[in-house]
């Protein structure tokens, strides 16, 4: 058999991910990302991107810790090394704040993260209306840049890409062994998943260089996420709303928000809004589809449905989709198990 070809649909940070991790588990594999929109046109490169899970009610914790894990340890390495200015991840370091304690003292990712620790009173002189807190740093990743490293990593691996929109996977399957389904929200539409919403965000970029600490209000919904070049300030949560556009209003009042926990941000300059949808579900859809037509068979890898969480988990979610590719290689027709899984 030829090399096996595999088409991964999205190049957002789940598909760039996903295919990055292919080229690794597959090397004879010949991998194609096709997408309607590249960076900075994705929901991606509307993200924040920081490292912070998001908890999937519908995946067992010590699954979601795993994904978090690997792919906190991914991109640490990345922050360690030469290229972390290029590929847009840094350390922060920060507060997430509490009116009140709360439930869990311990998210199930502090021991993740670096030095989590609980505030202590003289931290928590920073915030007046807030009467516990936690301590941490973890990674960031900015976007654009680095959705655009993992697209040179990948061109260097010799993967294809093109802009192609595609209505139905079934379309790929006189062209591809596989197809490996990273469409975000486009799933929705592209496989008819009715599971699968948007929750709406709406994020201002701001120039602020002076604001170097994160700060996440733990009981709501307003942060402040300093990057390398911009810092992002949000945010919103709107189920079931699919509207792009931004509300002025929504502008006004994340930014009283964010310059109430930081007053320093009052300061801010060139403010950009930004919305996107993130594609929620009950649980991250990973795992395999044969589609079946006319006795025709043609292996699918869904991995979508990152909600507010997908940066958190990229690397992990990527690893098991490519894991299952491997499985779909093995089983195609002509196969010597050729993968090297
Ligand atoms: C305001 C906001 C802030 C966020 N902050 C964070 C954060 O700090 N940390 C974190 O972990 N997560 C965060 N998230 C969540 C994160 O953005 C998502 O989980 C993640 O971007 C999902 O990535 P994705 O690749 O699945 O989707 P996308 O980035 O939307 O990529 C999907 C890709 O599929 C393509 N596509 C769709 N349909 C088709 C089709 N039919 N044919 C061809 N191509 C198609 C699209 O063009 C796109 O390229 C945030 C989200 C928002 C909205
Ligand atoms: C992003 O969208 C803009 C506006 O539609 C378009 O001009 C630009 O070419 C797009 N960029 C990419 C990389 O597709």
């Amino acid at each position: 058999m030829a090399a096996p070809k595999v088409a991964v649909v999205g190049a957002g940070v789940i598909g760039l991910s996903t295919a990055l991790c292919i080229t690794e588990t597959c090397p004879s594999c010949s991998v194609t990302v096709l997408s309607d929109q590249f960076s900075p046109n994705t929901t991606s490169d509307v993200a924040a991107g920081m490292l912070i899970p998001h908890t999937y009610p519908g995946t067992p914790i010590h699954v979601q810790k795993q994904w978090f894990k690997e792919t906190f340890t991914f991109l640490f390495a990345i922050s360690n090394s030469p290229e972390a200015s290029e590929a847009g991840i840094h350390l922060v370091s920060g507060w997430q704040v509490f009116k009140n304690t709360p439930k869990e003292e311990l998210p199930f990712w502090s021991d993740v993260v670096l030095g989590f620790r609980p505030m202590s009173e003289a931290e928590l002189q920073k915030f007046p209306e807030h009467r516990f807190g936690q301590t941490f740093t973890t990674l960031k990743c900015d976007c654009p840049p680095y959705l655009l490293w993992l697209e040179k990593r990948l061109k260097a691996a010799g993967v294809q890409m093109h802009t192609r929109k595609v209505a139905d996977l079934w379309d790929l399957h006189s062209e591809y062994n596989v197809v490996v389904n990273c469409a975000g929200i486009g799933a929705h539409q592209l496989v008819g998943d009715e599971k699968l919403f948007p929750v709406r965000g709406q994020v201002l970029k701001v120039h602020a260089p002076w604001v170097k600490n994160f700060i996440r209000d733990g009981d709501g919904l307003t942060y402040i996420y300093p990057g390398i070049h911009r810092v992002t300030l949000g945010g919103t949560r709107e189920k079931g709303s699919w509207s792009l556009s931004p509300d002025p209003g929504t502008t006004k009042d994340i930014f009283d928000r964010c310059c109430s926990l930081e007053p320093a941000l009052r300061g801010a300059r060139d403010i950009e809004v930004k919305v996107g949808l993130r594609p929620s579900r009950r649980c991250v859809r990973l795992q395999r589809e044969v589609l079946s037509r006319g006795g025709v068979k043609f292996p699918v890898v869904h991995n979508y449905g990152h909600g507010a969480g997908g940066f958190s988990v990229q690397r992990g979610t990527a690893k098991e989709a490519a894991r299952l590719v491997g499985e779909c290689i093995a089983t195609l027709p002509g196969s010597s198990s050729r993968a090297k899984l």
